[in-house]
Formats: C-alpha cells, sequence, structure tokens
C-alpha cells in the first residue's frame, strides 16, 4: 500500500480543504505531525481538520500554551512545538492519554520526534510561491497508510 501522497494547493482555502478531508476522516487516536518553515500552512492546515471535526469557534492564537484543546465530534489537541525551550515538557504533556479518544495535530513536530508515539501521518508542507504549497503526507503504520489511501480521492479531484 503507498505510503506517501503529494499534492499542490494554490490557495489557503485550498489547504483547508485538504484539512478538512483528513479532519472529517479522523479516528481517535490519530496522530498528525506538521513540518515546514514558517508561515508555510500548518495552523491553516489545523484550521480544516477543526472544521472538518465538527468544531465552531476555532481560534488558534499565538499563545505560550503549548497545547489548545477544542470539543468537536472528537477532542482535537492543536500542540504548537515552536516554543518548545526542553524536550522533557513534550513528555510532561501526556500525548499518549490525549490519543486514547482524542486526535492531535502536533506543529513543529521535529522538535520532539523522538519522544512521540512512532505511528503517525506526517504532512511536511513547503512553500513554492506565495499562494502555492506542496503537501507531502507520509504514513508511518498501517493505519495511516489506509488513512492516505482514503484521502487519495481528495488528492484525485483537484
Ligand atoms: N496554499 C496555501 N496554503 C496555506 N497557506 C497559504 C497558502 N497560500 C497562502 N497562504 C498563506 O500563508 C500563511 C500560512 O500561515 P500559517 O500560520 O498557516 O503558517 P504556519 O506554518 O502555521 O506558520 P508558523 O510556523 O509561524 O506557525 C497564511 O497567511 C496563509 O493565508
Ligand atoms: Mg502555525
Amino acid at each position: 500500500m503507498a505510503t506517501t501522497l503529494e499534492l499542490t494547493t494554490n490557495s489557503p482555502e485550498e489547504t483547508q480543504a485538504l484539512g478538512h478531508r483528513l479532519g472529517a476522516e479522523a479516528m481517535p487516536g490519530d496522530l498528525i505531525l506538521l513540518s515546514g518553515e514558517l508561515g508555510s500552512g500548518k495552523t491553516t492546515l489545523a484550521q480544516g481538520v477543526a472544521r472538518g471535526l465538527d468544531i465552531k469557534g476555532y481560534a488558534h492564537s499565538p499563545t505560550f500554551v503549548l497545547v489548545n484543546e477544542y470539543k468537536g465530534r472528537l477532542t482535537l489537541y492543536h500542540i504548537d512545538l515552536y516554543r518548545l525551550d526542553d524536550p522533557g515538557e513534550m513528555a510532561e504533556l501526556g500525548i499518549e492519554e490525549m490519543l486514547t479518544d482524542g486526535v492531535c495535530i502536533v506543529e513543529w513536530a521535529e522538535r520532539a520526534l523522538a519522544l512521540l508515539p512512532s505511528e503517525f501521518l506526517l504532512i511536511e508542507l513547503f512553500a513554492l510561491a506565495p499562494t502555492h504549497r506542496r503537501l507531502r503526507l507520509e504514513a508511518r503504520g498501517e493505519h495511516y497508510q489506509r488513512l492516505i489511501a482514503r484521502l487519495r480521492t481528495f488528492a484525485k479531484s483537484r
């Protein structure tokens, strides 16, 4: 089964649409890791995931809090590791607990990769032009391979 999927989006709305589909497909325990430069679109994608989980009033403000929690069809834990000073803080967050029945989406995941579970969907974002982004999805584990397979129809429809 294919483990990667690459697509290009040409606007923030298109990136959100992929996130929306991902949120709609998400199951309890899903872990989505986001990696990409400042302004590459990680939060924009996460906004779409929130909508796909029927979360109302999602507002991600840059704060010093590492985790924001939102209630929807499933609870979404939005973790932003940009300001992670000490990887030990990651261990204290208790991500395993969040994953018992929620969905976790992690910005700047590469900052604590060794402390995260070994199976996840990794999405790398690359800014190609002011409004163009390359998104590379990679599955770690069979569960996420199946998720990518379900997202393939979205990629084809574009
Ligand atoms: N195709 C696109 N997909 C996503 N965002 C886009 C796209 N085209 C333009 N943008 C713009 O790029 C910016 C992306 O910002 P966003 O906050 O999502 O990035 P980020 O990766 O979360 O950055 P940070 O590392 O600072 O948290 C937004 O202003 C958005 O409108
Ligand atoms: Mg962000």
